[in-house]
């Protein structure tokens, strides 16, 4: 089937349909994006293939794009090989990707890719939602706005609730990490945390799952070469804005994931029932102290026969005060 078309569907806002004709074939200058928005800058501007029932909507949102970190890029330097129209058949263009088919400059005028970002990207823990190999794994677009034209730029900062919830969302989906083997405890561990407590009490400047594990470059703890790792996580935790100084045994704590680390380690499960019985105990020996305490200088049966008198003068006094207040009221 040609994916040539011959009648494309333009919708206009008021539903007005203009039939294109494909004999004013052009070919467009490399930065003339004016001259591709002449289309797919009209709202809700589709186009129905032949094979398929519905429209698809091919319009590109000239305002949000306009606020977006692309808004300086032009069509072309992403969608390389769209250079004519009509455009070449599906089979002869790329999708764009983020790391290969970026044309743009950057201000001083050098190359500009996203190279060092997708190469760390391709090395993580995540790299599977990069190839389409693993469908449970994040993509750059999935984090990224899922609008390649209305990404925002990386100076306006991703509030810090927004960011905890791109990596809280699937790693809080139990069947999600269980298909990948991965601990389905991360997030409600994180969750009984000093950090987590501290966002909920409106804190902006506390870690979450990014600054210690990374954006772009996730591993598991086991990997050498995880910010997590056993020999690394000093100088994670350590960062001048965080805890300067830090050493081994502080950031292994495990005051970030607590329960990950007592599910592992029997000898932690024990410290730990040891010093809730610890706790309790002692609350309790107190407690009785006390009790004790007050049946030597009162003695119980002294003192319950004080309260009872105590609080029948109250009431009896509550009750003759109300009945004089009604017959006041209501008689005199
Ligand atoms: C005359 C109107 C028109 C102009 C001008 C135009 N396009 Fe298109 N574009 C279409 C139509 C219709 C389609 C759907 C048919 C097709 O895929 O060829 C389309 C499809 C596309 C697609 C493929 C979408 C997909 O997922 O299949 C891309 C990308 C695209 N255009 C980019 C551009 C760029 C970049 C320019 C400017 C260099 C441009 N277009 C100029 C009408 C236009
Ligand atoms: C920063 C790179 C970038 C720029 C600049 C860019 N696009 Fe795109 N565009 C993408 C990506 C990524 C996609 C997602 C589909 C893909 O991977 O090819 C996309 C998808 C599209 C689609 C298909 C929409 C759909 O829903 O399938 C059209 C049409 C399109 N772009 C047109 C344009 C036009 C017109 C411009 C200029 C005004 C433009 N793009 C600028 C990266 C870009
Ligand atoms: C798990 C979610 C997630 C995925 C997947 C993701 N990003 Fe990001 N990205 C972010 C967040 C959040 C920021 C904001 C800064 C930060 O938190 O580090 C960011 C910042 C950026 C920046 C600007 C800052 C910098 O480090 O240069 C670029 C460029 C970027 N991402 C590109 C990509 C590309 C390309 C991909 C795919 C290879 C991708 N991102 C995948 C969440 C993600
Ligand atoms: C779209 C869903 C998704 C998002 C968003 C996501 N992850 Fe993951 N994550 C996964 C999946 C699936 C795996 C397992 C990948 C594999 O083994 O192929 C994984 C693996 C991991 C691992 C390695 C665990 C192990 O035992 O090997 C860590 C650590 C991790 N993610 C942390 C994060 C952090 C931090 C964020 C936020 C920046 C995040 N993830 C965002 C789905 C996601
Ligand atoms: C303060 C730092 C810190 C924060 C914040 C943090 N983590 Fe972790 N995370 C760690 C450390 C250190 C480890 C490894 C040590 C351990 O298992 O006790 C770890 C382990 C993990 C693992 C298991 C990795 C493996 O290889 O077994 C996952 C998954 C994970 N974190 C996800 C997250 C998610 C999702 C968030 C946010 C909701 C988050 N983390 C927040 C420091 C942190």
């Amino acid at each position: 089937m040609s994916r040539r078309p011959t009648l494309a569907l333009v919708i206009a806002i008021a539903g007005i349909v203009i039939p294109l004709s494909t004999t004013d074939s052009r070919t467009f200058a490399p930065s003339d994006s004016k001259a591709c928005l002449r289309c797919h800058g009209m709202p809700n501007f589709g186009f129905r293939e032949k094979a398929g029932a519905w429209p698809r909507d091919l319009s590109v949102h000239a305002d949000s794009m306009a606020s977006g970190a692309h808004r300086a890029i032009a069509c072309q330097s992403c969608h390389a090989d769209v250079r004519t129209w009509p455009h070449p058949p599906s089979t002869q263009r790329r999708a764009v990707s983020c790391a290969d088919d970026c044309h743009a400059t950057d201000s001083t005028g050098s190359p500009y890719t996203h190279r060092a970002v997708v190469t760390a990207f391709a090395s993580s823990a995540h790299r599977g939602g990069l190839d389409g190999t693993n469908r449970d794994a994040p993509t750059c677009l999935g984090c990224h706005q899922n609008d390649a034209h209305s990404i925002r730029p990386a100076r306006a900062r991703v509030p810090i609730a927004e960011r905890m919830a791109m990596c809280e969302t699937c790693h809080d989906d139990a069947a999600r990490m269980h298909r990948n083997g991965v601990t389905t405890e991360a997030v409600a561990s994180y969750r009984r945390s000093f950090h987590y407590k501290a966002i909920r009490f409106g804190e902006t400047n506390t870690a979450v799952c990014q600054d210690c594990h990374t954006t772009h470059g996730v591993l598991p703890a086991d990997s050498t070469r995880s910010s997590v790792a056993r020999g690394n996580v000093a100088t994670t935790c350590g960062r001048s804005d965080c805890h300067p100084g830090a050493r081994m045994n502080f950031a292994m704590s495990g005051a970030n994931h607590l329960d990950l680390r007592i599910g592992r380690s029997p000898i932690l499960w024990f410290e730990e029932t040891f010093f809730l019985v610890l706790t309790g105990g002692t609350m309790a020996m107190l407690l009785v102290g006390i009790a004790l305490d007050i049946q030597r200088r009162f003695g119980w049966r002294a003192l319950l026969r004080r309260w009872y008198a105590a609080t029948s003068r109250w009431l009896a006094t509550g009750t003759r005060a109300t009945v004089r207040a009604a017959r006041a009221l209501l008689i005199d």
